[in-house]
């Protein structure tokens, strides 16, 4: 017999874990999680969570920022509505136990970055993250309807096509019925059946071979939903953050964060140059896609692998004080920030893209939403503002949570989904298939689907991706499910979105720039703004 679950959630990060706190009182909840309880972006999140606490901030002003840095493609009612909401939801997660840091006076000590006229980010130390997944997993194992099954992989939602009815992009009426899920320690794949299921996977930034994300960002709900023929969209908006540890060989990248750059960091090439003032009146705090495609360009210029971020003009106290993760990782690897310069390059941080969504969270699929860096609500444009994406899934599960306890109420489980078929499939012969393809396609996406495109680049990528894409379709379809095998699909399926989306738009705006299209974005003279 099928497990039953009345809301089935895939993913512990914020989304997922926000989410399950606000639906639990009105059903059983079941949350999969593929690794750990912890393990997800939020944990490594570090600058903080953007939200108007107090003038001289305001939500105009914040909402402005937020127009600006998605250079036009903001949907901007949803921009009001998530700014607005944005001082009840930093308020819910103090309620559920985070904790922001507070000047002496007993005020947040609000920190700025990149693109924000305010200081307006709620943070704890560098590690605002951690903090808030060890507040919110506190929570949520207190209580009782609320039940998580980690090292549980979610293969595939469960819709209409697995009753054997012919599901396509055109059709209206496709409906999720839950997931098959995989118990990673036994290797047996479950059938979970719920009434309403919520898509919190995160991100993909693995699909490039420099990430900031770790191994779990695989973009698995995305490559799920687009299979099921959900609608998914605006893939090609990756957005590269300016400054991860340059440190070959470490994988993921280790972030440098933004609020470095609000505290008084500056970028300099490698004979000690500020450059940013080159490219836009806003230096070193312009928005990331400006910072990150400058950098791009003077390493391209200077042929060198990195540039430098200088935090030597933060006293010794302040560094300590506000930033002790990133001066323990840096004093480990020999770099003492205080007196040293940082070696940094970009890295693929934040998938702007994803499942499109509604103010409600849902997705095109009935019974199905998806909160979180998994999900496009329009709120980002074509580039997100840095510390948005935290209070982004705040919000949304907020919403999301108050339409599916009604909804839910309508709903029945579908009672005669068959068992996963694993028919005629084997366990893999060779691992090297799969794991050397997953290098192979970092390598096209960082080569040729960066920071800077061009049509033949695109068009190069596509080539070399259809190929992984037929080479894994074939040993998919004759051997045993596993994570790896499964993460693999998911990520090519991603890959083969942005591609596919970037090749579609034909000009240079926000994240996505191209070479053929240069002129919505220059690149040396955004300083008009
Ligand atoms: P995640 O936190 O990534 O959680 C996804 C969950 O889904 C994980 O538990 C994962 O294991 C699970 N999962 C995925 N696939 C499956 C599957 N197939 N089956 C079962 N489970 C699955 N944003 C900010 O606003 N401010 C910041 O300061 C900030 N700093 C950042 C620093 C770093 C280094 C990184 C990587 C990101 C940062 N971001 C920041 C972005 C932000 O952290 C993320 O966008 C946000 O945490 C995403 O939350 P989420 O709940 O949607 O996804
Ligand atoms: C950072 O701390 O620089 C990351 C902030 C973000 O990604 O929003």
């Amino acid at each position: 017999m099928p497990r039953k679950t009345d809301f089935l959630i895939i993913g512990s990060g914020i989304a997922g874990l926000s989410y399950a706190l606000k639906v639990a009182d009105f059903g059983k909840v079941l949350m999969i999680t593929k690794a750990n309880e912890d393990e997800s972006n939020t944990k490594y999140a570090q600058g903080g969570i953007a939200a108007v606490m107090h003038s001289p901030d305001s939500y105009e002003k914040h909402i402005k920022d937020t127009l600006i840095a998605g250079a036009g493609l903001c949907d901007e009612e949803v921009v009001r509505m998530v700014v607005s909401e944005s001082t009840l939801g930093i308020k819910e997660l103090i309620e559920w136990g985070v904790e922001f840091d507070k000047n002496e006076k007993g005020k947040f000590d609000l920190a700025k970055e990149g693109g924000h006229s305010e200081h307006r980010i709620l943070h704890h130390k560098d590690i605002t993250g951690f903090e808030i997944e060890r507040a919110l997993l506190q929570k949520v194992r207190t209580h009782k309807n609320i039940e998580i099954l980690p090292h549980h992989f979610a293969v595939e939602i469960i819709t209409q096509h697995h009753l054997g009815e012919e599901v396509t992009r055109r059709r209206n009426d496709i409906q999720c019925f839950g997931a098959y899920v995989l118990d990673t320690k036994i290797g047996k794949v479950e059938t979970l059946l719920s009434k309403i299921t919520l898509m919190a996977t995160g991100g993909a930034g693995q699909v490039y071979a420099t990430t900031t994300n770790p191994t779990i960002a695989t973009g698995d709900g995305i490559a799920m939903v687009y299979r099921a023929k959900g609608i998914v969209e605006n893939m090609e908006f990756m957005q590269f953050h300016p400054t991860s540890l340059y440190l070959p060989g470490e994988s993921p990248s280790f972030l440098i964060t933004e609020a470095m750059r609000g505290h008084g960091a500056v970028l300099r090439n490698r004979q000690g140059n500020e450059f940013m003032h080159k490219y836009d009146k806003r230096a070193s705090l312009a928005p990331r896609d400006i910072v990150a495609r400058a950098i791009d360009n003077e390493m391209k210029l200077s042929g060198d692998d990195f540039v430098y971020l200088d935090c030597t003009k933060i006293s010794k106290e302040e560094i300590l004080k506000h930033f002790p993760n990133i001066y323990a990782k840096c004093l480990s690897v020999g770099i003492d920030i205080t007196h040293d310069y940082i070696p940094v390059v970009p890295a693929a941080h934040y998938l702007c893209g994803g499942i499109k969504v509604n103010m409600n969270g849902q997705s095109s699929i009935d019974n199905l939403y998806a909160v979180g860096e998994c999900s496009s609500t329009g709120l980002h444009g074509a580039n997100r503002l840095a510390s948005n994406s935290l209070l982004e899934a705040v919000v949304y599960a907020n919403r999301a949570a108050k339409h599916a306890v009604e909804k839910i109420k309508q709903i029945r489980y579908c009672e005669n989904i068959p068992d996963w078929n694993d028919e005629g499939t084997a366990a893999p012969e060779e691992m090297i298939l799969i794991t050397q393809t997953r290098k192979e396609l970092q390598q096209i996406m960082s080569a040729y689907v960066g920071i800077v495109r061009s049509d033949i680049r695109l068009k190069r990528a596509f080539d070399r991706v259809k190929i992984l894409y037929e080479e894994t379709e074939t040993l998919y379809k004759k051997t045993t499910v596993s994570v790896k095998l499964c993460e693999i699909r998911n990520l090519i399926n991603v890959a083969y979105m942005i591609i596919k989306m970037a090749m579609q738009r034909k000009e240079s705006v926000g994240l996505h720039y191209s070479l053929d299209y240069p002129s919505k974005n220059k690149l040396l003279t955004d300083k008009e703004e």
